[in-house]
């Protein structure tokens, strides 16, 4: 996987606050180099996207979104546009979290429709996909896998994929401490490259679900995992940029 450039997203969710955000953004970029060949992004909650971008300006880590609405303008009390976040120098979002998929119940074609909002603003999306504890007992994994990806690719089309991230969750391992094994990883990773005709060796796919400091690099060295999307690991500072330095 030397052929594309490894990519770490560190999604925040609900957590942080200014003085929380202040030090970790502190000693994360006291310990990252303005230059490397891991690409950085955080995804803070909201309100803080302007502290974030600040503190990040001129350093190496970009910015990203957890969420974008698929909508341009309108009356959507508490929604925020992805141009709006375009607009507050994020790079990338992220869609369809399972989270937002369980909780929010975000259908595969709203998904779909967040996806093209993202990149109509110019955002970069991490598109997550992944199945279920009961899904997986009963050998769906790959069914799952593909129906939740080929819910975007009918709507968005392939070449969209040009530019976008695809982020494998299982559902079981986010935040609960249990990570695919290798072989379960590689196993999907390959299977959605399969998925993504012209551009199976050109689309970055991460990992995500309690990676941590101790088994990124194992993780890292399958070649067909690009990086990761972390949760709870990228609320430590040190923890965090052990796991980027595992990319390198
Ligand atoms: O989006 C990242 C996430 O869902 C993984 O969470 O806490 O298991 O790393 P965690």
């Amino acid at each position: 996987n030397t052929k594309r450039r490894q990519l770490v997203v560190g999604n925040w969710k609900m957590n942080g606050n200014r003085q929380e955000n202040a030090a970790l953004l502190a000693q994360i970029l006291s310990g990252w180099p303005g230059q490397s060949p891991v690409q950085v992004v955080i995804c803070p909650p909201f309100p803080y996207l302007y502290q974030v971008r600040d503190t990040l300006q001129g350093s190496a880590i970009e910015l990203g979104a957890q969420n974008v609405n698929e909508e341009e303008k309108g009356a959507l009390t508490g929604e925020v546009s992805a141009h709006m976040l375009a607009d507050m120098d994020c790079k990338f979002a992220i869609i369809g979290h399972n989270e937002r998929r369980r909780l929010q119940g975000e259908t595969d074609d709203r998904v779909a429709r967040k996806f093209i909002a993202a990149q109509h603003a110019g955002l970069i999306p991490i598109l997550c996909i992944g199945e279920s504890v009961a899904q997986r007992d009963q050998g769906l994994h790959l069914q799952v896998i593909s129906r939740q990806l080929n819910a975007v690719i009918e709507v968005v089309g392939l070449d969209a994929f040009a530019n976008a991230v695809v982020a494998y969750e299982p559902v079981w391992a986010v935040g609960t401490g249990k990570t695919a094994t290798p072989v379960q990883a590689q196993e999907v990773h390959r299977h959605i490259r399969q998925q993504l005709g012209q551009y199976a060796e050109s689309v970055r796919v991460l990992y995500g679900g309690s990676v941590k400091a101790h088994n990124a690099k194992e993780l890292f060295a399958l070649p067909d995992i690009d990086g990761a999307l972390l949760g709870g690991a990228s609320l430590d500072a040190q923890e965090f940029l052990t796991i980027c330095s595992a990319a390198i």
